[in-house]
This record gives structure tokens, sequence and C-alpha cells, in this order.
């Protein structure tokens, strides 16, 4: 399979390769980047399963005596999402030595490589970054477009940088040991990039739902390359979220919120995204047809996602909302959807709409 690629200003860019772990350094090859000391950066789920056969890997193609790697291993969870977990990389890094040319390699979901990327990016002014995505959501979105960071008690994603990976390599294979719970989370996003830019791939997603939802086999390998297509063809239109790219937040004012008022870690980011996608197609309301809006729900539903706990007031959401990034002078922006395959963004949102949209997802 040839990899997807993104295309960025003054001759950067890079490339997405899905393919076996084993791979990895033939990959590396086609990239300016020295084995001799690296650091892996994982957690505690993943590193188990996949730190060894990584470092094994790039040890051979060197010779044992010529790859130094660090492994740091974060717990898991979206609460490693955080000032602490940066504290972690960065002491152990620089007390283990470190230069310019020293790779960071980002083992695991999204948590691990916008917290990765983020010490790439900030550690000795620029490491080189390299994404070795293996959840669903890493695969097809997080570890594509360069967005790093982690949280703080007044919002998600607060602090961050935009720094792009030299390269990412997806193994298709790691998917298979996610646990079900965040496949679903995954589809999530990808059904959120169908939905934002791409009709024929939702009509696709409707067709082959239940196959999608169980993991077969046959269907999972063409959803994850054609949603991880769109991430790309976005990101390389706009790198840094000055207009087109903006669309990628779908439901994603929502799910913010719902994720800082629950405590992070309490949904999942996909479980989130999801309910905040449904929130959101209401507020679309104005302009899309109800026939596209059920459509669009249909699919959404099937994704299982637990009741938000009834004690959380719509007061709570909305003060959480006021911190969002996507705040602006004129106040909050709200990606919204025109039709399937078709997204915009407005500021000209009504509070008594937002109370609606919310009303819809909360539990009666
Ligand atoms: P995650 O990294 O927490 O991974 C989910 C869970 O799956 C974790 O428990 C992890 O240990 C486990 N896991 C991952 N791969 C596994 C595997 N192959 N086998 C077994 N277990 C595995 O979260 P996520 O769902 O990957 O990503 C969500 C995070 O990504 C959120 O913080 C979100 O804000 C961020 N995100 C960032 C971007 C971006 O553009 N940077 C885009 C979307 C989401
Ligand atoms: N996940 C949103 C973005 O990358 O822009």
């Amino acid at each position: 399979m040839p990899p997807e690629k993104v295309v960025l200003s003054q001759g950067r860019g890079y490339d997405i390769y899905f393919r076996s772990l084993e791979d990895i350094p033939k990959l590396l090859s086609t990239v300016r980047v020295s084995l001799q000391r690296c650091i892996v950066i994982s957690d505690s789920n993943v590193a188990p399963i996949y730190m060894d056969l990584l470092c094994d890997r790039m040890k051979s193609s060197m010779g044992e005596s010529e790859c130094e790697i660090l492994p740091i291993v974060l717990p898991a969870g979206e609460t490693t999402k955080s000032q602490d977990s940066l504290q972690t990389i960065y002491d152990r890094s620089l007390h283990w030595g470190i230069n310019r040319m020293t790779p960071v390699f980002a083992l695991g979901g999204g948590v691990v490589g916008d917290v990765a990327g983020f010490a790439a990016a900030t550690l000795l002014r620029g490491l080189p970054l390299i994404h070795i995505p293996t959840s669903l959501i890493a695969q097809v979105d997080s570890a594509i477009g360069g967005k790093t960071g982690f949280n703080h008690a007044c919002g998600k994603n607060l602090i961050g940088s935009f720094y792009q990976p030299l390269l990412v390599c997806a193994d298709p294979d790691t998917l298979l040991t996610l646990p079900d719970r965040e496949w679903t989370s995954g589809l999530a996003e990808v059904i959120k990039h169908a939905l934002i830019a791409d009709e024929s791939f939702f009509e696709w997603i409707e067709l082959h739902l239940s196959e999608i939802i169980d993991r077969d086999q046959s269907v999972t390998a063409t959803m994850v390359q054609r949603a991880a297509a769109i991430k790309c063809r976005v990101v390389s239109e706009d790198e840094l979220e000055s207009g087109p790219r903006m669309i990628l937040n779908f439901g994603h004012t929502f799910a913010h919120a719902l994720e800082r008022s629950l405590g992070y870690g309490t949904l999942t980011h996909g479980e989130a995204v999801t309910i905040g996608m449904r929130a959101a197609l209401v507020l679309s309301g104005r302009f899309l047809k109800e026939i596209e809006l059920d459509r669009a729900d249909r699919v959404l539903s099937r994704l299982p996602v637990p009741e938000v706990p009834r004690s959380i007031s719509i007061e709570e959401l909305t003060r959480a909302m006021a911190t969002d990034k996507k705040r602006t002078t004129e106040g909050l922006r709200f990606v919204l959807i025109e039709k399937i395959g078709r997204a915009y963004t407005t500021v000209n949102v009504e509070q008594v709409d937002i109370e609606a949209a919310w009303r819809s997802v909360l539990p009666r």
C-alpha cells in the first residue's frame, strides 16, 4: 500500500505508512534520523505489548551496541496529558543525555502522541519526532497533523504547539489488541471525517456499519486508510488551523466541555466526541435537512456511549465551554454541517440553541 502524504509549505511534508512494526528500520531509512540514541515514549498498556518488539527491531537493524534506547513508560489514560508527565519526560531525557539529533518515538494512542509530541517540540527547541500510533484515534487522526499538547485544569489541550513528525508508521495489526471500548471511541473520529468532508465515505460507512463495529478485518484496513487520507488532505490545506482545518473540530466544543466537566478520563475522548457530534448535528438543524440529520444520527447512535450523569447541568457545561480554545473575540466558534460531507464554521449561534443542543443529548 503506498503511503498517505501530508504536503506542507516550503517543500515540507511527511509520509504515513500502514505497515508492520517489523518494517520500521526500513521506513526510517527514508528520513534523516540517527538511531544511535533514541527515546521511546509509551504508556503502561501499550509498552508491555509493543515496546520490546520495537526496540529489538531498531537494535537489530543497527547492531546492539550501536543503538541506545531510553524507554519512558507513562501511566495509561487521559490524565497523563499533564504537566507532570512532561516534567517526567524532561527530567529523564536530560539526565540520560540527549542532543538535537536524538529522535523521540511516540508509541501509543493519542495521549502518548500529544504528550511525546510536545516534549519533542520543546526539548532542546525541537527533536526529530516519529509517531507510531497504536489506537484507532491515533492512526486516523491524532498522529497526523502536528497538534501536540496537554490539558490544564481550565480546559482541554490548552497548552500545546504545532510540531510535525518526520514520519508516521501505523501498524494495522496493533489495532487487534485495542479494547472494544477504544475501538468504538475511535470510530467517532472516523465518522467525523466522513461527515465533514466526504459524503461517499459516509455512504460506505452506512453500508458496512455492522462489520465496522464488529471489527471485521475485511473492511477495517480500507476504513482506516480512507479516514487517515481525509485528515492528510485537510492538514495539507491548512497546517496551522487558520481556516479550513477548523472543521476537524466538529463536535469538539461540546466534547471538550463534557470531558472537562466530568473529569478527564470519565468518558473516553471518542465517546465525548460522539455525544458532541450529536449535539452539533442538532445545532446544524438550520441548514441541514432533516433526512440528512437522521442519517447521520442513525450512524452515531450505533456507537455505545455511557449515559452522562444526571448531576451535570447545562450551566456547568456552558461555563466549561467558555474556556474553549476555539473562542474568538466575537464568541464561541462552532463547526456545523451544511450537508453530509460538507462542514462550515460560525460564531452566529444563539445561546438558546446551544442549550437545546445540550438538552438533546443529556439524560432527561
Ligand atoms: P489513549 O492514548 O488514551 O488510548 C486509549 C487507550 O487505549 C489507552 O488506555 C491506551 O493505553 C490503549 N491502547 C492504545 N493502543 C493500544 C493497543 N494497540 N493495544 C491495547 N491498548 C491500546 O487515547 P486515544 O483514544 O488514542 O486518543 C485520545 C487522545 O487523543 C485525547 O487526548 C485527544 O484529545 C487526543 N487527540 C489528539 C488529536 C491531535 O490532532 N493531536 C486528534 C484527536 C485526538
Ligand atoms: N483533531 C483536530 C485537528 O487535528 O485539527
